[in-house]
């Protein structure tokens, strides 16, 4: 797949973005061992290959589900309304939830969904992400497994998107001139 050199540079290699997943694999694997109820909640769109992949790296038998959230106000200055386009499908209160996101900015969408599903009630509530830009955070929310944390950046493929182009790009490349 082609990318513009003079636009972006590489960020993650597939290879990098496969040992970040394992990573991340490999703390839930320690922390729930053999566990029946787990579900992972991934956010869409962004998600999809995050969970794809790290899915197959889990050894419990997990289900799946997905959430869409829709932000308003996407600038700083504004404070921003997150509201949800897709609920999950199933009852939690007796499962496992671990939310799955491929990177977080402000933590405002994450902020919105983490509150909402404690409301369910489920028996415990974690955080996955990918990609951390822990800098710009403007909610509390407490991640519990990072994959890396990165500077403030625009950041394309494997998942994230540039007005919903480069999603499918395997590996994660930066915007090399944000205006
Ligand atoms: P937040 O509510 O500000 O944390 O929004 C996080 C969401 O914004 C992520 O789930 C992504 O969908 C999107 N996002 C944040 N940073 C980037 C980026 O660098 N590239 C593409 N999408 C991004
Ligand atoms: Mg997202």
């Amino acid at each position: 797949m082609f990318v513009d050199e003079r636009q972006f540079r590489s960020f993650l290699s597939p290879g990098e973005v496969r040992e970040t997943i394992l990573s991340i694999a490999e703390q839930i694997n320690k922390d729930y061992e053999m566990n029946d109820k787990i579900v992972l909640v991934g956010v869409l769109k962004g998600a999809f290959m995050v969970m794809a992949d790290l899915v197959r790296e889990l050894h419990s038998d997990v289900r799946v589900d997905f959430v869409r959230t829709k932000n308003y106000g996407k600038s700083l200055s504004t404070v921003g309304t997150v509201t949800l386009l897709q609920d999950i499908s199933m009852d939690i209160r007796d499962k496992h939830i671990i939310i799955v996101e491929e990177i977080i900015d402000s933590g405002r969408a994450l902020k919105f969904l983490y509150d909402r599903l404690q409301a369910a009630g489920p028996l415990s509530l974690r955080i996955a992400t990918l990609l951390d830009k822990r800098s710009r955070r403007l909610v509390d929310v407490h991640v519990d497994y990072v994959g890396k944390i990165v500077d403030e950046q625009f950041l394309i493929g494997y998942g994230l998107d540039l007005e919903e182009t480069y999603r499918n790009l395997p590996g994660i490349h930066a915007l090399r001139y944000p205006n």
